[in-house]
């Protein structure tokens, strides 16, 4: 038995949570990898709209052990807050959800930390979610972070006392950064109890186990591709490997044990923060995709910045990640173009390439578009792929002849039930 891998292609909210919870039936375990609450994964069934940034997406099913692995940065105010949906809505987590004991804590001064940081970049920030999510992997990568096991450890409170004063001393670097930590970390500090609620585990033995044992796991990814630390935008990034590559470190997994890889896509781009995105539509037509995606971010509220299809970016992605199908997510919204774009190359130094090249600010690339027929009205209510509309086909058929991998699932509408499987292998 080997773990399937489900992450994003683009910029993030490609539709992760969605398409995980529709997958979850056919898995016991699903284990989140990386990130943390910077993580906006949404999901919709029965009338009703959750919201998850720490916890897997299978938490909503039965039976389905969930999994926050080593690669995972947890703030426990976050996340009691998280705990406390989910009971409100009927979901017992206590059993069903377990922690690694390798997942690094966010504390309250890693947000201070990381708001001190953009503040004082000015123009040039990251445009972070401000969980704290760089400042806490850099006290991972600095051998200087706070575990998950440390809580079971009775010198917990002094070990937590001695980065506090690492990060006070940090801090005193943005004298123009203004701060109170006394309501948060008393929050903090109880939430640190709350979280003892949960079974903290050695989770790479569990996963192995689950794996010789015939469970199959399910790796769900947080951001994007092009969020990755190494091979997104950089620095416009985010601070973990949010690729393959990072299931296997995210949670113990060997490289000979990731099964399917899927990669999700919107049929157009977005963008939430900073940094190039070739295909950007800064005028009406931008607009118009955020208002017909309805894109504003599912952690941050921003509204996010909307673009076409960009296949050399794409390809990428895919190149990266090994992915083995593809999952295309909200060819709804483009109902509402007559005919839209799609950028199939670059003009980079003057020549027309279809890869991505090292920089790809707007005075380097500049994007070459092929114009496509669209699926005028409503594919919300698209349940037969029988019924397919022919432009959208054709659509599908050009992106699967480009990136060399088949389109597995069509998405048509936030809800669960607004999915298309066109692989019957997952029916
Ligand atoms: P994630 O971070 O990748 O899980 O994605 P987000 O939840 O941040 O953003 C995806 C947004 O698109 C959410 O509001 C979803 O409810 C919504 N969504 C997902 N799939 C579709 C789709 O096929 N059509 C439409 N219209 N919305 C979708
Ligand atoms: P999901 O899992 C979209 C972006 C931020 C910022 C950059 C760095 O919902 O797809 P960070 O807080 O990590 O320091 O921010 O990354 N970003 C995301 N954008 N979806 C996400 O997660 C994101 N998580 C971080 O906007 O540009
Ligand atoms: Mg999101």
């Amino acid at each position: 038995m080997k773990a399937d891998v489900l992450l994003g292609l683009q910029w993030g909210d490609e539709g992760k949570g969605k398409i995980v919870d529709v997958l979850t039936p056919k898995y016991g375990v699903i284990a989140r990898f990386q990130g943390g609450p910077n993580a906006g994964h949404t999901l919709i069934f029965d009338g009703q709209k959750h919201v998850l940034h720490t916890i897997p997406s299978g938490i909503f099913r039965k039976n389905i052990l969930n999994v926050v692995g080593n690669g995972v940065v947890v703030d426990p105010i976050i996340f009691q807050k998280e705990i406390e949906g989910l009971l409100k809505s009927g979901v017992e987590p206590f059993t069903s959800l377990v922690i690694s004991r390798k997942a690094h804590l966010i504390t309250p001064t890693h947000g201070h930390l990381d708001a001190a940081s953009e503040q004082a970049k000015g123009k040039a920030k990251i445009g972070s979610t401000l969980k704290g999510i760089g400042p806490a992997y850099m006290d991972k990568t600095g051998r200087n972070g706070l575990r998950i096991g440390d809580i079971e450890n009775p010198n917990f409170k002094d070990m937590y006392n001695a980065l506090r004063e690492k990060h006070i001393h940090m801090l005193e670097q943005y004298p123009e950064y203004e701060y109170d930590l006394s309501e948060f970390e008393s929050k903090w500090l109880s939430s640190i109890e709350f979280l003892k609620k949960f079974k903290f585990i050695d989770s790479e033995h569990l996963l192995s186990k689950s794996l010789s044992d015939g469970h199959g796991i399910l790796a769900e990814g947080a951001q994007g591709t092009m969020l990755d630390i190494d091979f997104g935008t950089y620095p416009f990034v985010t601070s973990s490997n949010t690729i393959t590559a990072g299931a296997c470190t995210g949670l113990g997994l060997p490289p000979n044990k990731i099964g399917e890889v899927f990669g999700i896509f919107k049929a157009y781009c977005t963008r939430v923060g900073s940094g190039p995105f070739p295909t950007e539509l800064l005028e009406k037509t931008g607009d118009k995709l955020r208002a017909a995606g309805a894109e504003f971010g599912a952690t941050t509220g921003r509204p996010r910045r909307c673009g076409w299809l960009d296949l050399p970016q794409l390809k990428y992605a895919v190149m990266i990640n090994g992915v083995t199908q593809l999952c295309m997510m909200k060819a709804d919204v483009l109902g509402e173009f007559d005919e839209i774009k799609v950028c199939t190359h670059y003009v980079y130094k003057g020549d027309k390439i279809d890869y991505l090249p090292y920089g790809i600010e707007p005075n380097e690339v500049q994007p070459v578009y092929k114009t496509f027929d669209c699926w005028p009205g409503d594919l919300t209510g698209l349940r037969e792929v029988e019924n397919i509309p022919s432009s959208l086909l054709d659509y599908v058929k050009m992106i699967e002849k480009e990136t060399g991998v088949p389109i597995s699932i069509l998405s048509v509408g936030p809800d669960r039930e607004q999915t298309l499987i066109l692989n019957d292998d997952l029916k």
